[in-house]
C-alpha cells in the first residue's frame, strides 16, 4: 500500500503550480502518489506542469471542462477531488492546491503523528497565508495556528492543512451519498462543507507547527469574490452558503 495519496486541484495558476508540485515531490516522505487534477487550464499552465509528469508517482488527469456553464454548475474542485478519491491507494489522504506550498517535512510529520495514534483519524497543522497583489508582491501575512481539538472545523481550517485516513471515507459516503459535496452553493467554502461532514463523526487533532503556506493570488476565488467589479465567473455562481450556517448547524447537532 502507498503511504499517502496527495490530491492537487489545478486551474490556471501558471506562476505558482510548479512550486506547489515540487513541494510535494520533494517531501522527505517519498512513498506517495500525487494526483494532479487539472480543470481545463490554459497552455501556459500545462507547460508549467509538464516537466513533473515524468515522475512515476504522478497521475495527471484532465477534466476537459471549458465553458463557464460547466465550470459553475458544480463546485469543480469537489468534483475533481471525488474522482481522485475513487482511485486513491494511500493509507492517508492529503489535499493540495496549485497555490499552496508544503513544508518539506509536512507529510512525514503528520503521518507519523497518526501512525502513533491509531484512535485518531484526522490531523491538521498550522498554516501561513500570504496575500499577493497584482504584481505578486506580498501585501499581508497571517498565521492559522493548530492548537485545539476541533469539533467545528468549517472555516477554521483549510483543506491543505489536513491529513486523514482513507478508511474514514466509507462512513462519509454511506451517510451523505458522496465524499465532497459537489453542490455549487459551496464553491466559496467547499472544504468547510467537507469538514462539516467529517465533524459528524470525527474531531480534527492539532499538530502545532506551521507546515504549509497558502498564496491568495489574483486568480483565487476568494480574491475574485472580494473584488468590487465581479468577474463573469462569480456572477454565474448561485448564492453561496456561509461559514456561519455550517458552524451553527454543527453546534446544534452537538448540543452546544
Ligand atoms: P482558488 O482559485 O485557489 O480559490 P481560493 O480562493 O479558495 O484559494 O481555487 C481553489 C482550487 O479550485 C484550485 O486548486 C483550483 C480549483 N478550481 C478548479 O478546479 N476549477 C475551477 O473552475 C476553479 C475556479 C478552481
Ligand atoms: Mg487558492
Amino acid at each position: 500500500m502507498t503511504k499517502v495519496t496527495v490530491i492537487m486541484t489545478s486551474y490556471n495558476k501558471a506562476a505558482y503550480v510548479g512550486r506547489s508540485i515540487e513541494a510535494v515531490l520533494q517531501q522527505t516522505l517519498s512513498d506517495l502518489e500525487l494526483f494532479i487534477m487539472d480543470d481545463g487550464s490554459n497552455e501556459e499552465t500545462l507547460t508549467a506542469i509538464e516537466p513533473y509528469l515524468k515522475d512515476p508517482r504522478v497521475h495527471f488527469i484532465q477534466s476537459g471542462v471549458n465553458t463557464l456553464q460547466e465550470r459553475t454548475t458544480k463546485t469543480r474542485y469537489a468534483v475533481l477531488i471525488n474522482q481522485a478519491l475513487e482511485q486513491a491507494k494511500g493509507e492517508y489522504i492529503s489535499y493540495a492546491t496549485d497555490d499552496n506550498v508544503y513544508a518539506p517535512d509536512r507529510l512525514k510529520k503528520l503521518t507519523g503523528y497518526l501512525d502513533a495514534r491509531p484512535d485518531e483519524n484526522i490531523v491538521y497543522s498550522g498554516s501561513k497565508i500570504i496575500y499577493l497583489n497584482s504584481k505578486k508582491d506580498p501585501v499581508k501575512e497571517t498565521i492559522r495556528p493548530a492548537q485545539t481539538v476541533q469539533w467545528n472545523a468549517p472555516c477554521a481550517i483549510d483543506h491543505c492543512s489536513v491529513v486523514h485516513r482513507l478508511s474514514i471515507l466509507k462512513k462519509i459516503h454511506a451517510e451523505f451519498g458522496s465524499y465532497w459535496d459537489e453542490s455549487p452553493h459551496f464553491y466559496r467554502i467547499g472544504d468547510a462543507r467537507f469538514f462539516f461532514r467529517l465533524n459528524h463523526f470525527y474531531p480534527f487533532y492539532p499538530y502545532d507547527e506551521v507546515l504549509d503556506t497558502n498564496y491568495i493570488t489574483e486568480q483565487s476565488i476568494h480574491y475574485q469574490l472580494a473584488e468590487e467589479e465581479k468577474s463573469d465567473f462569480i456572477k454565474a455562481l448561485p448564492p453561496q452558503s456561509t461559514c456561519r450556517e455550517l458552524r451553527y448547524l454543527l453546534k446544534q447537532r452537538q448540543g452546544r
